[in-house]
């Protein structure tokens, strides 16, 4: 409730004012309180190296990070939105949308949403240990989904095997956005389904994001697409883990 009302707060600050206090907040405070609030496992300094880190040394960063979030503390996105594009991006589609590829499935509950849906569903993360958990919950239920461990950057699949690819809260992490754009592009035939948090850069934050979508812009030139709908979301009232302004991008190949 209290982080509500300070999230609507900041939306109602002059842009300046709220630059002001990021800046203070950031030299200040920002890097010794993440120490202080995760501990040894959170790297706080992502931001400044995460250009160098190996394959390995990114796997298991997040490998760790999977290990130390609770299980009901990580639906970062809303189905139901997502699943209303899809239905959009199949209004105008001549054949119908089968097969969808999610990228950064995490704990799997759009996967496993879009599955129940009647899609059929391949999920690609970087963490087996995310991987794991998604595929533990979509077993227990009987839902089958194809799990594969793998980078967005090098998306291990042949072109236009899928009729849509989702991903959400997930291109904000990436190392390499141009190679995990035309990764998407190349696999998918209909559709792309992206959310992404509008957010400034900062140096400092509770997550390991590396690309920033500020507005609507961005991310429509990320991905260079003639055709597309692009809207602001307000997600301040969500049940999810994310509550704030976020981007919802469809684009159509
Ligand atoms: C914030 S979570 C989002 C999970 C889920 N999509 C949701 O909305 O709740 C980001 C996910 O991206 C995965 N990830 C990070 N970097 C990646 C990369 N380069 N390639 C593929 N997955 C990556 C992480 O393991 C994590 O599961």
């Amino acid at each position: 409730m209290a982080n509500k009302i300070y999230l609507r707060f900041k939306q109602i600050l002059p842009k300046p004012i709220k630059n002001i206090l990021s800046s203070i907040n950031q030299r200040l405070f920002a890097r010794k309180r993440l120490q202080q609030k995760y501990g040894y496992w959170f790297d706080v300094d992502w931001r400044k190296k995460f250009s160098t880190l190996s394959d390995e040394e990114w796997t298991n960063a997040y490998d760790e990070v999977w290990k130390h979030h609770h299980n009901d503390c990580l639906d970062e996105t809303d189905s139901e939105l997502i699943l209303s594009a899809i239905s959009q991006a199949e209004a105008r589609n001549i054949t119908p949308i089968r097969t969808v590829l999610e990228i950064g499935c995490g704990y799997g509950t759009l996967a496993i949403a879009m599955a129940t849906a009647g899609y059929k569903v391949t999920c690609l993360d970087v963490s087996s240990e995310a991987l794991l958990r998604a595929k533990n919950r979509a077993d227990a239920d009987n839902i089958f989904i194809t799990w594969q461990q793998g980078f967005a950057e090098r998306i291990p699949f042949p072109d236009q095997s899928f009729d849509v690819i989702t991903c959400c809260h997930t291109l904000e992490h990436v190392k390499d956005l141009e190679a995990t754009v035309q990764g998407m592009k190349r696999v998918a035939k209909t559709a792309l389904v992206i959310l992404v948090p509008k957010q400034e850069f900062r140096l400092y934050a509770e997550n390991y994001h590396t690309q920033f979508f500020p507005s609507k812009q961005e991310l429509i030139n990320a991905f260079g697409l003639q055709q597309y709908t692009c809207i602001e979301l307000d997600c301040i009232e969500h049940k999810g883990e994310f509550q704030g302004e976020a981007l919802l991008y469809l684009g159509f190949l």
